[in-house]
């Protein structure tokens, strides 16, 4: 495969994010939700001003994943108050990390990770941590083979179901 490029993007980018947003998890949670939940999510998680809002936030990092100038994934980073939960100064949360399915298994979210990584050290965090849905085990294996541990669970409303997000963190050296 040609060289896999990452680059922080602005809120000028936000179509493009909007795209890739929705087409990710459209791939990875379509098949094992209502097709009323997932338009709920993306009408709000993926509406424009929200992301708009997001992108301006200092506390928030978005990277694409492209190949020849194709997004083929993303990672959103949040620090300090940005963070959906915990909100520690020394934490860094990986709130998103997808790749399309045509893509998967490629390394893809491997280069993602270990920017997400490079981040945390730059900013001194003392641990990376996320919440992964419980039914996403391809999600959860990639995690552990990359040091994260469970150590909570919250519940997540998706919709008009509750659903169970396992916690998992990683402590930097
Ligand atoms: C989780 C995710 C980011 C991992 O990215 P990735 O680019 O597939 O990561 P990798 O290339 O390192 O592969 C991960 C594993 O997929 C498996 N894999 C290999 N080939 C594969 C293929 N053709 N298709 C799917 N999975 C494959 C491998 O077991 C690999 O593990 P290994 O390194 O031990 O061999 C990606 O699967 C994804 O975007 N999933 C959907 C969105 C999602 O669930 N995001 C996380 C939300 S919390």
């Amino acid at each position: 495969m040609n060289e896999i490029k990452l680059r922080k993007i602005g809120p000028a980018e936000v179509e493009d994010l909007k795209k890739i947003s929705e087409q990710t998890f459209s791939e990875a949670f379509a098949a094992a939700n209502t097709e009323q939940n997932m338009n709920w999510y993306f009408e709000t998680a993926y509406a424009v001003e929200q992301l708009r809002f997001e992108l301006m936030d200092l506390n928030s990092e978005f990277y694409f994943a492209e190949l020849n100038e194709r997004v083929i994934g993303f990672l959103k980073l949040n620090s300090g108050m940005a963070q959906t939960e915990l909100q520690e100064e020394n934490g860094l949360e990986i709130q998103r990390i997808y790749v399309l399915n045509e893509f998967h298994g490629k390394k893809v979210g491997q280069l993602l990770f270990e920017k997400a990584l490079d981040i945390a050290r730059l900013k001194g965090a003392a641990y990376v941590w996320l919440g992964v849905w419980e039914h996403n085990p391809k999600a959860i294996r990639f995690y552990e083979k990359n040091g994260f541990v469970a150590f909570d669970e919250h519940t997540f409303r998706f919709g008009d179901e509750d659903q169970r997000d396992i916690m998992m963190k990683l402590v930097l050296d």
